[in-house]
């Protein structure tokens, strides 16, 4: 029991860094975390712009928290009776079995779906920043911002949590995000993926990932880092009771444990927990590395609220200083650094990557996983391209505001959402940690 607590303690030195967790820890639950939390109820960040209509390009839709996910096919109850009809000793628990997937489905579908409720007030404040942000001539952003389908969802509205979606569709986005995108040495294939139960939890996983180089670890890293954060949202903010139609969410230690415990998961949570960290570093390296760009006078974060804006802005400084006096931090120069052909090679093979799975994302089959699922992607993509584009960084002229390095307000939004959420990851481990000691 005292090794299954230790494990969730973490101590110790992060691989491919010189950090050690208990710092991060610190800093980031008593610095970072009751700025940032503050920064993204602004209004500029508070809504993203999100096209969730997108099919996906990559199997046949099935569709919005699908049922045939909920095993039964199709839902209605009139089709239940298999297990009755069939008459054998069972039959009760087979029904029984299908109800429960008929609800389970059902809740899926509710606590899956998005309120899209916007106030007339800010649907006309949109049209506003639309205006504001085609005049700034940024380059183009994902075709998902710009396309007709998209809308502007109220994030704080749409909390991350559990939302019942799990089940094949779930566990097939992950493991074609695994197994079909992260770089694989080309010479051996291992099935990959990581987070799936019943297959001795890929034994010897890692000493393949020993025998990667260190853009391809990296890649691996963040996106088991940002599958756990996910994963630590939904155990914290779980549905725990739903007496009198009334929702209670709360955190699930239970839940918690499945996911990373080191007996449940033979050892594996450990690492999960240790590339969030990872993930934690990358961001915050970008966050320091484009503070040059915030700091630019012409750079606003324009809600047409002159006050409120310069109140973000100054608040959102006061952030990407704390990131610079951070004083461990991945060294993404290692990175890329080898033979120049085969960085330039490596470089455009992470952005390729980082772009399918944006498209992964597109086959979510409910509406706020895909939500949180896109921002979070975006915010990350965001980060990488911060920090391959330090040169341009450095040289942005003072006074142009059109001439080199910049964001579109919706990679501004990701990017400090995304980072956000790791934030509350954080936060939220240091919570599941005490927990768990008070069960001891
Ligand atoms: C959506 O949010 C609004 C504002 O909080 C709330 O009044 C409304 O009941 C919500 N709608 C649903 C379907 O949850
Ligand atoms: C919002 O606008 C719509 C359409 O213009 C209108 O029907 C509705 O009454 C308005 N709601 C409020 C609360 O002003
Ligand atoms: C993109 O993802 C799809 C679906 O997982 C996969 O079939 C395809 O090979 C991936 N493409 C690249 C370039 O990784």
């Amino acid at each position: 029991v005292l090794g299954f607590i230790v494990s969730y303690v973490l101590t110790g030195v992060l691989d491919d860094c010189f950090c050690d967790i208990e710092s991060i820890d610190v800093f980031n639950n008593l610095k970072i975390f009751p700025l940032i939390r503050k920064l993204i109820e602004k209004d500029f960040f508070r809504y993203y712009r999100v096209n969730l209509k997108r099919p996906c390009p990559f199997w046949p839709d099935d569709s919005h928290c699908s049922i045939r996910d909920c095993h039964v096919e199709p839902c209605p109850e009139s089709k239940i009776p298999v297990g009755i009809k069939s008459g054998n000793y069972n039959k009760y628990s087979l029904a029984a079995n299908a109800i429960r997937d008929i609800k389970e489905c059902e809740q899926a579908h509710e606590l899956g779906a998005i309120n899209s409720t916007l106030s007339n007030q800010s649907k006309e404040a949109f049209e506003d920043w639309a205006h504001h942000d085609d005049a700034q001539d940024h380059f183009c952003g994902l075709d998902d911002e710009t396309s007709p389908e998209a809308e502007y969802v109220d994030l704080r509205l749409n909390p991350e949590r559990y939302t019942g979606y799990k089940g094949p569709s779930a566990w097939r986005v992950w493991n074609s995000i695994y197994e079909e995108n992260c770089f694989k040495p080309r010479s051996v294939y291992r099935p990959l993926n990581p987070l799936a139960p019943s297959r001795g939890e890929c034994e010897g996983f890692y000493d393949w990932l020993e025998g990667l180089c260190l853009e391809k670890r990296v890649f691996y890293r963040l996106i088991s880092g940002l599958h756990s954060s996910i994963n630590i949202h939904l155990c914290a903010k779980h549905l725990l009771d739903e007496a009198w139609g009334k929702a209670v969410w709360g955190a699930n230690v239970h839940e918690f444990r499945r996911r990373f415990g080191s007996a449940e998961t033979k050892g594996e949570g450990t690492r999960r927990l240790k590339n969030l960290y990872f993930l934690y570093l990358i961001e915050l390296r970008a966050l320091s590395k484009v503070a040059p760009y915030f700091e630019r006078a012409f750079v606003n974060l324009y809600t047409g609220n002159v006050h409120e804006d310069s109140a973000t802005k100054e608040l959102l400084l006061q952030i990407l200083t704390e990131t610079k006096a951070f004083p461990m931090h991945f060294d993404e120069s290692s990175m890329f650094a080898g033979h120049k052909m085969e960085a330039r090679r490596l470089k455009e093979e992470f952005r390729l990557h980082f772009k399918n799975i944006s498209r992964i994302m597109d086959c979510v089959g409910c509406d706020k996983c895909r939500l949180w699922g896109k921002l979070q992607t975006q915010g990350l993509g965001t980060a990488l391209r911060i920090l391959f584009s330090e040169k341009e960084i450095k040289n942005l002229p003072e006074n142009s505001p059109s001439k080199g390095f910049q964001l579109t307000r919706q990679e501004i939004v990701a990017l400090l959402n995304a980072f956000g959420r790791l934030s509350t990851s954080i936060k939220e481990l240091h919570n599941f940690r005490t927990l768990l000691k008070d069960q001891r």
